[in-house]
């Protein structure tokens, strides 16, 4: 199980205050569990751990790679943004060697394109998969997103020519609504193997639909260990008590907020969680920063961001908090070797471990951080495998839930995305938008 410590905030705080903003968080919960609030058409999120176990959905996930395996693919390029990427990217980048590693049928290459207009990068991995036996999956919830039509559209082409009709088709699958939009109707049109995004369940919260779970589970990964660590989550989170993590977490979140700390810093130590640091900050900002209120989800990996953003963390403007994702026990030994003339000057380190380097700098940030009145929450898992990620997920999900309620907006909409489209839809001569 994942461990939260807040000790630091709480002193920060002072237990009255904090315990006001308990009271908060728990009625928040309750509006949440109830589906009472703002968004309730959007909870199908709250059970997808159970549920998802106790489907098909495993099995068919399950069919597709096997049937790409026989194909040979060795590369799958998946298609999507925001919701319908970050989780997918975080997991695999978490779970995957530091190091580039070719792709083979038993543990394809997962790339991931449609998350950005830049054709440089399309152009570059069309190059890329040249010499690469390719499968696609195309994910979006509303089927219209111009980022993934327009890579889709391209890659579909792509696809056709280099493999005929009949074999891309084998080599493409959608994962869209159940009824609406272009990608559905194309789909059914071009009879591609389909999974649905449950119309209860926001781009956001769908990492553990298909969208997260296929393109994870074709990199490799055990899916189903991820959705058991996310419904042992899920069995915590529900229980409505004061130390359950979820609500104390956004209790003290909301509370710091209230004292100032506009800013909240999702830190790592360690960099296969960078990604996991983008998802995060999708989460609470696409859920939170509404109405004018909200607080501003940052992310630093250290320790190479406290060359760059330690100076600003430690001394700017003191509107900062910060919460510490640590894994606690590395998966690999590299030990510290003395050195004859130490000329260097590090013997005092010979014979240690890298990790308890990086724990110590860890430590000592923390403390750092304290004194320069930057309050922080620290989570912790033992392991980074797919049982933690499949708890962290859940975990910040939840939490995010309740913490949008306690701020007091609906944390499953987005209406502000809408803006810039319709600006760029009016600039591109889109058909019903010059006006
Ligand atoms: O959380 C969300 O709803 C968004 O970030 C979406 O996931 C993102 O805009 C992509 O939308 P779609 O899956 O409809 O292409």
């Amino acid at each position: 199980m994942i461990s939260l410590n807040f000790k630091a905030s709480l002193d920060f705080l002072g237990a009255p205050v904090y315990n006001a903003f308990l009271e908060r968080s728990l009625k928040a919960f309750d509006t949440l569990v109830s589906g009472s609030g703002a968004g309730n058409d959007f909870l199908g999120w709250l059970n997808l751990p159970s549920d998802m176990l106790n489907s098909s959905i495993l099995a068919e996930i399950e069919e597709v790679k096997e049937r790409w395996y026989k194909m040979g693919v060795d590369t799958v390029v998946s298609i999507g943004i925001g919701g319908s990427y970050l989780g997918a990217a975080a997991a695999i980048k978490a779970l995957s060697p530091s190091f580039h590693k070719e792709g083979t049928p038993e543990e394809p290459e997962v790339l991931f394109a449609g998350n950005n207009l830049s054709e440089d990068y399309l152009y570059e991995l069309l190059e890329y998969i040249k010499e690469k036996n390719v499968g696609v999956v195309v994910i979006s919830k509303s089927g219209t997103t111009t980022e993934p039509a327009v890579t889709f559209r391209i890659l579909k082409s792509y696809m056709e020519q280099r493999y005929g009709l009949e074999r891309a088709k084998e080599l493409i699958v959608a994962i869209t609504d159940a009824r609406k939009g272009a990608l559905k109707g194309l789909s059914e049109k071009m009879g591609y193997k389909t999974f649905v995004i449950p119309d209860n369940v926001g781009g956001r919260f769908s990492v553990l639909t298909p969208v997260g779970l296929l393109p994870i589970a074709l990199a490799g990964f055990d899916i189903k260990r991820m959705l058991e660590g996310a419904a042992d989550m899920q069995r915590a989170c529900a229980i409505r008590e004061a130390d359950n993590g979820a609500i104390q977490y956004a209790a003290v979140r909301n509370a710091l907020y209230s004292c100032g700390k506009k800013i909240e810093i999702l830190a790592n130590y360690n960099p296969k969680l960078q990604l996991f640091g983008e998802w995060w900050k999708q989460l609470y900002g696409e859920s939170e920063g509404k109405e004018g209120k909200g607080i501003f989800p940052a992310a630093v990996s250290n320790t190479t961001d406290l060359h760059s953003m330690g100076q600003f963390i430690q001394q700017a403007e003191r509107n900062l908090m910060e919460v510490v994702l640590n894994v606690r026990e590395a998966e690999h030994t590299v030990t510290i070797e003395s050195s004859k003339d130490d000329s260097d000057g590090l013997n005092y380190l010979a014979g240690r471990r890298v990790e308890e380097v990086n724990a110590n700098a860890f430590e000592g940030t923390l403390m750092a951080h304290v004194d320069g009145l930057v309050p922080n929450t620290v989570i912790e898992i033992d392991h980074l495998d797919e049982y933690s990620l499949g708890e962290l997920f859940y975990f910040f999900e939840f939490a995010c839930g309740v913490s949008g309620y306690l701020l007091g907006v609906n944390p499953f909409d987005q209406p502000g995305v809408e803006f810039y489209k319709k600006n760029m839809f009016k600039l591109l001569g889109k058909p019903g938008y010059q006006k």
